[in-house]
This record gives structure tokens, sequence and C-alpha cells, in this order.
């Protein structure tokens, strides 16, 4: 058991309020709130010893670089990876995948090649596919969701493992329906094909422990602000071999050893793959997010967003007019409720909320091909949980629900 009522004090925001009322925050899946920790240690880096990374033979220089790789070890901790050399600092989720889709993608998928993503992935797990493939005339498929549109449809998964993908991109848990996919077994299969994986870790990596190494994944991505971190960046893992294997994107300081009027050299992992100055305080905040999650347990983390999601399912599906999406089973689903109100659009829903003080979101999620080739739907409500949730937000919510639906007489 967690205690929320002592982690929502180190959340400064959630003490603001809306439209007179309390500050309920249920939009998680799009960014979490920053607590005092992470907000306090950006402050620190600027007053004490803001200074660029890798260069300065002086004190604040070093302690700064010294910040930076250190923050690049908890995240190779976090989730398992072999060490620094295996952590590529990005801007976030996005830019990990289209570096990939870019660097590697762009030397190894030739015409005609199949790259093979899914009918659930958010557009950063498809635009940067369909870039490349309207590039060099490269085939994109999708797996395809089960009857219910619940889960990936595994008889799918095969048979377009058949067409001999050079690539399988898949999101580890899906920003819409909340089903968790079992990327160890993708991957699993996928190699047997010889394709190597990418996984969007976005919405994982902040809720349930993930282990790259049991997963067994080439590269894996996800973002710093959806884990009290903040925006600016993100993490791309990838697997030593193939990291050396692969060309930067990028050029330019820091990821070179030596430069010559006609040649260079590369720096070792993962300077490689970050050119310039980096996000110096991103990193750093970064780090201290996942101490405090680490102090919290994300196990624990997990399983109270497991309670939330029940209790919230539970309430969700004892009222009439409520259309769920995504499985009911919390064994696969993260803290991410999608749901409809028949006969009202979801940003009304979502106004209606703000007025009651609650942030949720509304609309195509930024996973179109899902919401309105799948579903069949223009647009969505969402609801989503992170640690500093309680069951008290969650009956606010169906308060507010209630309202909407006397608003709109239904
Ligand atoms: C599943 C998934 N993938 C990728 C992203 C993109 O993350 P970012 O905007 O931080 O790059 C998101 C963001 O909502 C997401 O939910």
């Amino acid at each position: 058991m967690i205690d929320v009522d002592k982690i929502k004090r180190d959340f400064p925001i959630l003490s603001i309020k809306i439209n007179g009322k309390p500050f309920v925050y249920l939009d998680n899946a799009a960014t979490s709130q920053k607590p005092t920790q992470v907000i306090g240690s950006i402050v620190e880096y600027y007053s004490k010893y803001n200074a660029n990374v890798h260069r300065g033979i002086y004190r604040i220089s070093e302690k700064a670089t010294e910040e930076y790789i250190k923050s690049k070890e908890k995240t190779a901790k976090f989730i398992n990876a072999g060490g620094i050399e295996n952590i590529v600092y990005t801007r976030n989720t996005t830019e990990a995948i289209n570096t990939v889709a870019l660097s590697w993608g762009g030397e190894n998928i030739k015409k005609g090649d199949h790259i093979l993503i899914t009918d659930m992935e958010h557009h950063s797990n498809i635009v940067p596919w369909l870039l490349l493939a309207r590039k060099n005339g490269a085939i994109v498929d999708y797996v395809k969701l089960d009857r219910n549109n619940e889960k990936l449809d595994i008889q799918s998964l095969k048979e377009n493992l058949e067409k001999e993908p050079k690539i399988v991109s898949v999101t580890h848990a899906s920003n819409v329906l909340g089903v968790i996919n079992d990327v160890k077994y993708i991957t699993g299969e996928a190699h047997k094909h010889n394709a190597i994986v990418m996984v969007d870790g976005a919405q994982s990596v902040p809720h349930m422990k993930v282990d790259v190494k049991k997963i067994n994944c080439e590269f894996f991505a996800f973002s710093a602000h959806k884990m009290l971190g903040p925006t600016g960046i993100g993490v791309l893992y990838g697997k030593t071999d193939v990291l050396n294997a692969m060309n930067p994107l990028f050029g330019g300081g820091d990821m070179i050893r030596t430069v010559t009027r006609n040649s260079y050299t590369w720096n070792s992992l993962p300077w490689k793959f970050e050119a310039g100055t980096p996000n110096i305080e991103g990193g750093i905040a970064l780090g201290v997010a996942i101490d405090y999650l680490n102090k919290i347990g994300i196990e624990n983390i997990d399983a109270h967003e497991q309670e939330l999601t029940k209790y919230a399912l539970n309430k969700l599906s004892g009222i009439k007019d409520i259309e769920l999406f995504g499985p009911t089973d919390i064994k696969v689903k993260t803290g991410v409720i999608s749901f409809g109100i028949k006969g009202v659009h979801p940003h009304d829903v979502s106004q209606i909320f703000d007025d009651e003080g609650i942030a949720i979101r509304a609309g195509h999620h930024c996973a179109m091909p899902l919401v309105t080739e799948v579903l069949h739907k223009g647009a969505v409500s969402r609801i989503s949980f992170y640690l500093y949730n309680d069951k008290k937000d969650i009956d606010i919510a169906i308060n507010a629900i209630n309202k909407v639906k006397r608003i709109f007489k239904i």
C-alpha cells in the first residue's frame, strides 16, 4: 500500500484550484505532474553547478558531468539495461523511435522490405515508419486487433511475420486501450523470423517493472515527462552490438573522438548518439524522478494503479450509456480507461470535467488509425491514473459523468 496523502504533498500543482474547485489530475497518460524533488533538482543545477558536461576541467563542470552520468546509471538500472552504454538520451519517445527509423532503418530497410507495426500504435510509432517507407519504397504492415478490439490478434501477428519483416515495432502498453502487450512473446516470435524489435515503452516504464533484458528487444523507448521527470528528455535503449553497428543520426560536438579536415572517429557508446550540448538538467532531473519512483517502489505503484483501475471500471460499468474501450481484465491493463458517453461529444465531456476541476483527455489521442479506423469513433474520452491519484478522484470523476448526463438529458 502506498500513502497517497503523503505523496500528494510532494506535488505542489495538486493543491491548486480550478474554477474554485480542488484540482483532480486524470490525464497522466499525456504527461505526469512533478514532485518538488524533481523541480528542486532543476533549480539546484542552475543555481549551484550550471556548466557544460564532458568539457570543463573545473569543479562545477565535473560535478555536472558526474550528475549527468549518474542519471544514466539510474536509468540503466531502472529498466535492467546492461549499463550506460545502452542508454541514449533523446528529447522524448518520439525522437527515440525516429532515430531508429532514420539511422537503423535508413541503412537496413530497402525497397520492398516489410516493417511490422500494429493497429494500436501512437502516431510516434507510425509516422516515422511511413516516412521511411515513402522514402525508400518499404511496406508498412499492421497487426490487427482481436474481435473485441481489446488486444493484439496473435494469428494476425503470425501471418504478418511470415512476410519476414526487417523490424517489428510495437507498443508495450496502449495509450488508448490500456492493454499491456506481451512484448517478450512478440520479440521471441519476431526473432524466429530474424526481425529486430523496437518497443515503445512510453506507457509502461512509468507504471510497471520493465526489464529490457527479459524482453530481449533490440530497442526500447520512453519519455521522462510521463514518469515524474521534465519534458525534453527521453530514452533510447539499444543492445550494445546493434548500437555499435548503427550510424549516428546527428554529427557535432561530443559524439566524436577525433576530427580531421577529411575524417572523424566516433566517441564510445552512448555518447556517439548525443551530438551537441545535451539536456543536462533534464537528464539529472530524470535521475531524481527515478529515485522518487524507486523510493515508493514501482511494484507498489503498479498495484495501486491496478486497484484504482478495478474500482473505476466497476463504477463505470454500472453507469448506463457508457461505452468502455479496451480490456477490463486488470491483469493485462494499465491505469488507462477510454470511454464514451452515448450522444455526447468527448470535447463536451472534457469541458464539463474541467468546470469540475478535473483534467482528462478527449480526442483521438494521437492514435488516429486505432480510434477512427478500428474503433470507428471521431474521438474518445480518457482518464488515466498515477501514484498520486486515489479513489476520491475517481468518485469526483463519476459525479462529473453524472453531471454530463444531466446536462445532456440522457
Ligand atoms: C504509447 C505512446 N507512444 C509514444 C508517445 C509519444 O511520447 P512523446 O510525446 O513523449 O514523444 C506517447 C505519448 O502520449 C504514447 O502514449
